[in-house]
């Protein structure tokens, strides 16, 4: 037998993919995966983008390109992150393979096997897996409706403040919870945080979806609250505003951070795709992300208060659930003595599917909870696989 690395050995496979499997089947209506619904991709932007491109351009597209990223990006999308409010004085950027590719390159130059990273509970199973495989401590700090616990986050770094090398947050229409924080939760993270010595990772897929206008000011990045007392390194990703299939994201962090990431890149996959890269310039550039959110927002609006009826009409008392704002998630809470696990067999055999608690807790423990994702089901379909796990629900209780 081959004798796998220590870190192979403590690899173990996602309950995110197995689902995603399983979600495939076109007889199940999934709530499990996080991601667009293919008919919500631009895709006749798409051709025109790409029958727009002259010869040359496309052949630059088929090449390597540099492993910072293929410069017109680089610029296209620095403007697009001014706009946002984001600072660039001392700071780099680098375009990734996906947000996921930051994430792993951020740890990757940060963290040594026994570093603490303190996460929020619940986090995201990509991060979490990340940090794991870099032999990473964690502990993490329950959301409510406005963020992160800040009193305990308090505690925490109080008591183990020299362990602490990074703190991992998703403000903005969080997956799995689906909340955003308040601007007060995050001026009072500003404050808490500034002059640590450890750094802040944002990670921001969703700040774009919110379902309304008046929501948007919510969306303005820690980032770009935060001024230079505190070095937060900041990642997005093109998958929820375009399509994850382009695998391209992007890290905008303090200048010696990416000169390290670009370092630790060049030996993973050289560089990003160019060849979505060139395509990823244009849709900025030409200005078709603005519509595009424009038309998608609605959409995501109408799906999730279709959901949110049907947990309301369906769902037995002692059920509980979050109210997004925006984004793809319903994060479910159920009374403790039930097992999302057991709701889940239940379901996937009536026929809806969804993602189990215990995946999003770092420590793989708590499962009175589930996510519900809105964002790929169609909307005819919705009141239908909700019915079906209450009624799941409803036989355990
Ligand atoms: C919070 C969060 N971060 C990162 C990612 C990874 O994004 P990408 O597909 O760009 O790697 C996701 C994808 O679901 C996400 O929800």
């Amino acid at each position: 037998m081959v004798d796998f690395s220590v870190n192979a050995k403590g690899m173990r496979s996602s309950e995110i993919r197995h689902l995603m499997k399983l979600a495939a089947n076109p007889s199940i209506i999934s709530f499990a995966g996080g991601m667009p619904g293919n008919e919500l991709f631009p895709v006749d932007v798409l051709d025109e983008l790409y029958n727009g491109l002259s010869r040359n351009a496309k052949q630059v597209a088929l090449q390597y390109g540099p492993t910072p990223g293929y410069p017109p990006l680089l610029d296209s999308l620095k403007s697009y992150l001014q706009s946002r409010g984001l600072p660039f004085e001392k700071q780099g950027l680098i375009i990734t393979t996906g947000a996921q590719q930051a994430i792993n390159l951020m740890t990757k130059v940060l963290i040594d096997p026994g570093d603490l990273i303190v996460t929020e509970y619940p986090s995201f199973i990509g991060a979490v897996a990340a940090f794991k495989s870099y032999g990473a401590n964690l502990t993490s700090i329950e959301l409510d409706s406005d963020g992160i616990d800040i009193d305990k986050l308090e505690k925490t770094i109080d008591g183990r403040a020299s362990q602490i090398k990074m703190l991992y947050l998703s403000p903005h229409f969080h997956n799995p919870a689906g909340i955003i924080y308040s601007e007060e939760r995050k001026r009072a993270l500003i404050k808490l945080l500034s002059g640590r010595p450890f750094c802040l990772l944002e990670d921001d897929p969703y700040g774009e979806l919110y379902f309304d206008e008046a929501d948007k000011p919510l969306t303005v990045p820690i980032k770009a609250c935060a001024g230079e007392s505190l070095p937060v390194c900041y990642v997005g990703t093109f998958a929820k505003i375009f399509g994850p299939g382009l695998r391209l994201g992007w890290l905008l962090a303090p200048q010696p951070v990416i000169e390290k990431c670009e370092l630790a890149k060049q030996s993973m996959d050289a560089c990003s795709p160019t060849f979505t890269q060139v395509l990823a310039h244009e849709y900025l550039s030409r200005g078709k992300l603005a519509p595009y959110v424009a038309w998608v927002r609605p959409i995501y609006a109408r799906r999730a208060k279709l959901m949110l009826d049907a947990l309301g009409e369906t769902m037995p008392d002692g059920v509980s659930w979050t109210t997004p704002k925006g984004g793809f998630y319903v994060w479910v809470t159920l009374p403790p003595t039930i097992d999302s696990t057991e709701v889940l067999s239940r379901s996937m055999a009536e026929g809806a599917a969804f993602v189990i608690g215990s995946a999003f807790d770092p420590h793989g423990v708590r499962n009175n909870t589930f996510r519900l994702a809105f964002s790929y089901t169609p909307e005819e379909k919705i009141e239908k696989g909700i019915a079906i796990i209450a009624d799941a629900i409803k036989a355990l209780m």
